[in-house]
C-alpha cells in the first residue's frame, strides 16, 4: 500500500528505516513525505532511501492529491492546546479516502469521537497505538482481546523525558541534564516543557479517556501538575527514604462523571508504579469483569513508537471496514451508526 507521511522528525525516520527493514513481507511504498521547514518530497512511484526535498507543498490538500496514497500517516509535533494542525491533516485524508495512522495524541486528546465517527461514516480506518505507550498495545489489546469489558479507570506512567529527568536527579545531575539526556534519545516532545509540565501526559490523560470511557475531555480538562518543582537535593532525599516519584495519569469514573488528573506523585520504591526504569511506561486498567490488569513495555525507545505505526498500517492494509471500533460506552465492539 502507498503511504503519505505527513511529519519526518524522529518518528517519522524510524518509521522509514523499520518499512525498509519489513519491505518484503509487508510491501508498503512511500510515495510523499511533507514537513514544516525541510519541504517536501513526492514520487507516486516510491520515494527512495534518501529522498530528496523540494520546496514544501503549498497546503495539506495539495500534498495528498499530489501522494496518491492510501495511508496518510500523521507524525508531527504535539499541540497540546488544540490538537491542530495534526486533526486538519487528518480531515484532509478522509476527504480523500485515505485511511490514517497516527502517533499523535493531539488529534485523540480533542477530536476522537468526531473523528471516529468520521472515519466510519466514510469507511475508513483511523489508528492510533502510538500515541499513548509508544507502541505498547493498549487500543489494541483491547479492540481485539476484551469484549464486553468496560473500563471504569486507568492509572499510568505514561511519560518518559519525566522519568529520565527524575532519574537524572536522583543520581546527582541537574533537572536540565535530565531534560537534555531525554532530547538525545528522540523522546521528548519538540517542546520538552510540554513533557515536565504535564501537557503531554494530560494529552494522553484525555486522549485515554476519550477513546475508552467516552469522556470527550480535552487536555485542558485534567487537573495538572507537573515534576517541574522536584530538585537534585529533594530527589536524593526522597531516594534515601526509599522513595523515588512518577508523573501519574490518572482516570477515573465518579458518581459526578469523570476525575482526570495528572501529579507527580511520591510512591515507595517498590509500588508497581515505581518499577519503570528509564523510558518505561506501564499502565493499569480497572475494569468490571477484568479486574485490574496492565501493560508495561520496558525501556521504549522511537524504534518501538515506530513499531506502533507500523502496526497500525498492516491492520489498515489487511482491510478495513470502518466499523471495528471502540464504542463509546468503554464496551468494545462494533460501530452502529
Ligand atoms: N518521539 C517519540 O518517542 C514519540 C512517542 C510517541 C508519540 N510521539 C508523537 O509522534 C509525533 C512525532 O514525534 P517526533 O518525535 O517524530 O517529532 P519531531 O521529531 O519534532 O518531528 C515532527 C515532524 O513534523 C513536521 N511538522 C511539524 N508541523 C508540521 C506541519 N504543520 N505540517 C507538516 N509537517 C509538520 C516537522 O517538520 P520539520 O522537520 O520541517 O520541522 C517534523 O518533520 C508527535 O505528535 C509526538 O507526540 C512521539
Amino acid at each position: 500500500m502507498k503511504l503519505a507521511l505527513i511529519g519526518y522528525g524522529n518518528v517519522g525516520r524510524a518509521l522509514a528505516r523499520l518499512l525498509r527493514q519489513k519491505r518484503r513481507p509487508f510491501p508498503f511504498t512511500i510515495t510523499g513525505i511533507h514537513t514544516l521547514r525541510h519541504g517536501t518530497a513526492i514520487d507516486p512511484a516510491g520515494l527512495p532511501v534518501e529522498p530528496q526535498f523540494g520546496p514544501g507543498a503549498a497546503s495539506i490538500e495539495e500534498f495528498l492529491n499530489a501522494a496518491r496514497a492510501e495511508i496518510a500517516v500523521e507524525l508531527t509535533t504535539l499541540n497540546p492546546s488544540t490538537g491542530e494542525p495534526a486533526i486538519s491533516h487528518i480531515r484532509a485524508a478522509f476527504a480523500r479516502g485515505m485511511h490514517v495512522a497516527t502517533a499523535n495524541k493531539g488529534p485523540l486528546a480533542h477530536a476522537y469521537a468526531d473523528l471516529r465517527d468520521e472515519a466510519a461514516r466514510a469507511g475508513l480506518g483511523f489508528r492510533f497505538e502510538s500515541a499513548v505507550m509508544d507502541g505498547a498495545p493498549v487500543f489494541n489489546l483491547w479492540r481485539h482481546t476484551m469484549p464486553g469489558v468496560k473500563v471504569l479507570g486507568f492509572t499510568g506512567a505514561l511519560n518518559s523525558t519525566s522519568k529520565v529527568v527524575i532519574e537524572t536527579m536522583e543520581g546527582g545531575g541537574s533537572f536540565d541534564e535530565g531534560l537534555a539526556d531525554a532530547r538525545k534519545m528522540g523522546i521528548t516532545e519538540a517542546d520538552g516543557a510540554f513533557d515536565v509540565e504535564g501537557w503531554d501526559s494530560a494529552a494522553k490523560t484525555a486522549a485515554l479517556a476519550n477513546v475508552l470511557m467516552d469522556a470527550r475531555a480535552t487536555p485542558q480538562q485534567v487537573s495538572t501538575r507537573g515534576i517541574t518543582r522536584l530538585t537534585p537535593e529533594r530527589m536524593q532525599e526522597m531516594v534515601r527514604g526509599g522513595k523515588t516519584v512518577r508523573l501519574i495519569s490518572r482516570g477515573r469514573r465518579t458518581a459526578s462523571g469523570l476525575s482526570l488528573r495528572v501529579r507527580a506523585e511520591v510512591l515507595d520504591r517498590c509500588d508497581v508504579l515505581a518499577c519503570t526504569p528509564g523510558t518505561s511506561n506501564l499502565i493499569l486498567f480497572h475494569t468490571d469483569l477484568m479486574g485490574t490488569f496492565g501493560t508495561v513495555s520496558i525501556n521504549p525507545g522511537v524504534e518501538q513508537t515506530a513499531y506502533g505505526v507500523f502496526s497500525d498500517l498492516v491492520e489498515l492494509s489487511r482491510g478495513v471496514d470502518g466499523a471495528n471500533v471502540v464504542r463509546g460506552n468503554g464496551v468494545v465492539g462494533r460501530h452502529e451508526s
